[in-house]
């Protein structure tokens, strides 16, 4: 591994620290800085000349500095020789503005996409992406990896309720996300249709399935403001569910979240580290799980040319 190098860009150095410890390295030198006028500036200290670099940044809030940042970085490892250049981003921001839904509107995460193939990027290492195709969106090699090695390995050691369970998606998107959760689980499957009114609204309308006495676990790729998974909740206990949990990869918990979760009939919400959680959000209820060394197991085998879907069978 000594001709691979590994640096963090600043939105979430924990993980990154824990990605390296997982494979005995040390993260590579830069420095970061701003110019009085706000604008970013970094200087990569120490020689990448015919390095394969992994760059490890989450576009989580605030998006456009850790996005930019990113970019940036990308950069000036590409004007200093780095020879291969992979971008690790755990949550991948502007994933859900992924296609035309009204008349004119951008496909932001296809710019995105651009943005970062323009920079120079030769990989993308991503997880739990909005939705799966956007790996289409980039000309280069994405690896898309699974959180759920990782969340469903929680609940089985838990042992919740395992011959009385069903794993819900809290939405039609999060279906496929869900069923695959519930397969390794071994249990039911049930649908929450919800109709959504505004992009922070969000009204819930039919439920698919049976849950009367049983434990629910929820299933998305991530929790923002909180809405789609405390109104989903909030069904499952009027549908009679005994106790309801929620797996959500990516913790972006912004705008009203926090107090939505105190007050959701919410059992546990576990996330993962792709997104570091602020300990003004650290409420008992929170549980986070680390995808470091999934991360460091992939980047292990990306350098090594060997596979990385043997990482999920
Ligand atoms: C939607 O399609 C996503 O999978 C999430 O369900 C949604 O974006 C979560 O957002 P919020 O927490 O704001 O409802």
């Amino acid at each position: 591994m000594n001709n691979c190098l590994i640096f963090s860009g600043s939105a979430n150095t924990a993980l990154s620290t824990n990605i390296v410890r997982y494979l005995e390295k040390d993260l590579g030198k830069m420095s970061r800085n701003r110019f009085s006028d706000g604008e970013i500036s970094i200087a990569i200290e120490e020689n990448v000349r015919g390095k394969d670099v992994f760059v490890v940044q989450s576009s989580s809030p605030p998006v456009n500095e850790n996005l930019m940042e990113l970019l940036i970085m990308i950069d000036a490892f590409r004007r200093a020789s780095a020879e291969r250049i992979t971008a690790v981003i755990p949550y991948f921001g502007y994933a859900r503005q992924d296609r035309k839904d009204k008349p004119r509107v951008p496909i932001t995460a296809k710019l995105v996409a651009n943005l970062l193939t323009a920079s120079g990027v030769n990989r993308v290492i991503t997880m739990d992406l909005h939705a799966p195709q956007i790996q289409g969106f980039f000309d280069i090699p994405v690896d898309h990896l699974f959180a759920a090695p990782v969340t469903t390995a929680y609940f089985q050691k838990k042992g919740v309720d395992e011959n009385n369970l069903v794993v819900v998606a809290p939405d039609v998107g999060s279906v496929k996300m869900a069923r695959a959760f519930a397969k390794k689980m071994r249990a039911d499957l049930a649908i929450v249709d919800k109709r959504r009114d505004g992009p922070d609204e969000v009204e819930v309308v039919n439920l698919i399935g049976n849950v009367r006495n049983k434990t629910a676990i929820l299933v998305d790729d991530l929790i923002s403001t909180g809405g789609t998974i405390v109104e989903a909740a909030e069904v499952l206990k009027k549908n009679g569910a005994v106790s309801v949990y929620a797996s959500c990869t990516h913790g972006v918990l912004c705008g009203n979240a926090i107090a939505k979760i105190k007050s959701a009939p919410l059992k546990e919400l576990v996330i993962t580290d792709t997104i570091p959680l602020s300990p003004e959000n650290n409420l008992p209820v929170i549980k986070v799980l680390s995808v470091a060394e999934m991360l460091g197991e992939a980047i292990k085998r990306i350098h090594l040319s060997s596979s990385v879907s043997s990482l999920f069978i």
